[in-house]
């Protein structure tokens, strides 16, 4: 799908038109002269209650003259929208035109008014979301060829190239991360992830490094190689170098926790809604979806991408509960809960990081359970070990309506990981459980500025409408592309 601008609803060459209708007072300028063109319909349609413009209402206006654009009524009630209302507006049209045989679809984006955002800013998530709208989970349904969409192209008013340039690498980006996230777990293994590396090297021309599990054990990471010893797939860390900026500037890295299932290991889970543990590797499928949009946008920044990739198994050859193993670190990991198998691998994958002598370090990983009962699927968590890190991540967030949550990493919580007989214990008991996960992490970035982002409660949807989210590829874009400026 090709996204563009036009700067004129009298004179866009469009199937349909999508106008936005208050509720009340007067109409949006390119809403009332499409309404003159029509006779003062869209007026009296409001009038008469038959279409109130609620938020994200949506009336279809077919056209009878073959000159002329359909026109989707789109309802955004009394006030100003806030981001929540905006995505609602946004997924009303995208379900809308969805199904519709209109090939050049235009938004008059200028009728919408959002609190605390710019015209651009609106037009790049726009942009982002309604591509994202025509996201489907294809290669599995027999009826797969149906659910092709006819929109061919977007075309929003405006003037700013690059701010819909943004929105719509970043929907690419997101729909890359939620088809890594939606496959099954007997498809997307961690050879199959660096496989999908190998591929984006091919296509974008960045460097790709792959550590097989063999160069790992040289290294030293045998915390990383404890997860997955349980599993007849074999572990990988995957490297990605984009480099956009000057050849001596030091890189800033996204490292994301790539364990394809999680079972539990030993520390077995409960079978209810264990498949979800597919999307355990969101963290990386995230970190590949932001590289695809970097990608595709080419700020001037050095930005290296960086995959912990295993599948947590029990087996004969599982790590057990008590089982102690050394880190490449030195430091050495009392085991006592093999479910706690993200912070094991990202551990290692973070002292492996050192030697890009990065400017900063942004973990993402579905970390815990108790980040999801701490702060549900609205935000996700954010640690740092720098305020600078957790600052320029909220203003990315803000940015991209993609919300995260500062939570605490006083040292008051590291007691909690003391072991009778190794340096850690990779838990820290019932309490403040998504606290002490960062505070394990926190043990192995000491040189470097790092935040972690929890996004077990974000990455993700359960229930009917079950699949990834593509979150936070909109933030960590916007993070990425604020330190090329
Ligand atoms: N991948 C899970 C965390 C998770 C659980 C994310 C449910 C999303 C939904 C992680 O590996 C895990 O199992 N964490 C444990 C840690 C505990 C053993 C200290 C958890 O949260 O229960
Ligand atoms: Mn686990
Ligand atoms: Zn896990």
């Amino acid at each position: 799908m090709k996204t563009e601008l036009f700067n004129n609803v009298a004179t866009v060459d469009a199937d349909l038109l999508v106008l936005f209708v208050p509720s009340e007072g007067e109409l949006p300028a390119a809403t009332a002269q499409w309404d003159e063109k029509l006779n003062g319909q869209i007026l009296a349609l409001r009038e008469q209650a038959v279409f109130k413009a609620s938020v994200a209402q949506t009336l279809l206006l077919p056209s009878t003259d073959a000159a002329q654009p359909a026109v989707l009524l789109v309802g955004t009630g009394k006030d100003a929208l806030s981001d929540m209302k905006l995505k609602k507006v946004v997924g009303a049209i995208g379900s809308q035109i969805k199904g519709l045989p209109y090939a050049n679809v235009a938004l008059a984006a200028s009728g919408l008014a959002v609190n605390e955002r710019g015209s651009d800013n609106v037009n790049t998530l726009l942009a982002q979301w309604l591509n994202e709208s025509f996201y489907e989970f294809k290669g599995f349904k027999q009826d797969d060829a149906e659910k092709t969409t006819k929109v061919e192209t977007l075309l929003i008013e405006g003037d700013n190239e690059a701010a819909v340039k943004v929105g719509a690498a970043t929907a690419a980006g997101s729909a890359f991360t939620r088809q890594l996230g939606n496959l099954p777990g007997n498809v997307c293994t961690p050879s199959y992830l660096a496989s999908q590396a190998q591929q984006l090297g091919e296509e974008y021309g960045i460097e790709i490094e792959l550590l097989d599990e063999t160069k790992m054990d040289e290294l030293g990471m045998h915390c990383l190689l404890s997860v997955g010893r349980g599993s007849d797939q074999p572990s990988y860390l995957i490297v990605m170098h984009y480099r956009g900026g000057k050849e001596d500037e030091a890189p800033h890295v996204l490292l994301g926790k790539g364990i394809t299932f999680d079972t539990g290991g030993i520390s077995l889970k409960p079978g209810a809604k264990m498949d979800e543990m597919k999307y355990d590797m969101c963290g990386s499928a995230s970190v590949f979806g932001t590289m695809k949009a970097i990608c595709e946008l080419k700020p001037a920044l050095n930005f290296t991408a960086v995959i912990a990739a295993a599948e947590n198994m029990p087996s004969g050859r599982a790590t057990k509960p008590g089982d102690i193993v050394k880190t490449m670190s030195g430091k050495t990991v009392e085991v006592l809960n093999t479910d706690a198998e993200g912070r094991l691998v990202l551990c290692d994958a973070l002292t492996y990081i050192e030697r890009f002598k990065p400017q900063s370090v942004v973990d993402i990983a579905t970390l815990t359970g108790a980040c999801i009962v701490a702060l549900g699927s609205v935000n996700s968590g954010m640690y740092a070990n720098k305020q600078d890190v957790a600052d320029a991540l909220k203003a990315a967030s803000k940015e991209a309506a993609d919300k995260l949550w500062q939570m605490p990493l006083d040292e008051e919580y590291q007691q909690q990981l003391d072991s009778n007989f190794a340096d850690i214990a990779n838990i820290g008991g019932p309490e403040a459980g998504s606290v002490t996960a960062a505070c394990f992490l926190s043990r192995f970035t000491e040189s470097y500025p790092w935040a972690h982002l929890d996004i077990a409660g974000t990455a993700w949807a359960g229930g009917a409408t079950k699949g990834a989210s593509g979150r936070p590829v909109g933030l960590l874009t916007q993070y990425l592309l604020a330190k090329a400026n």
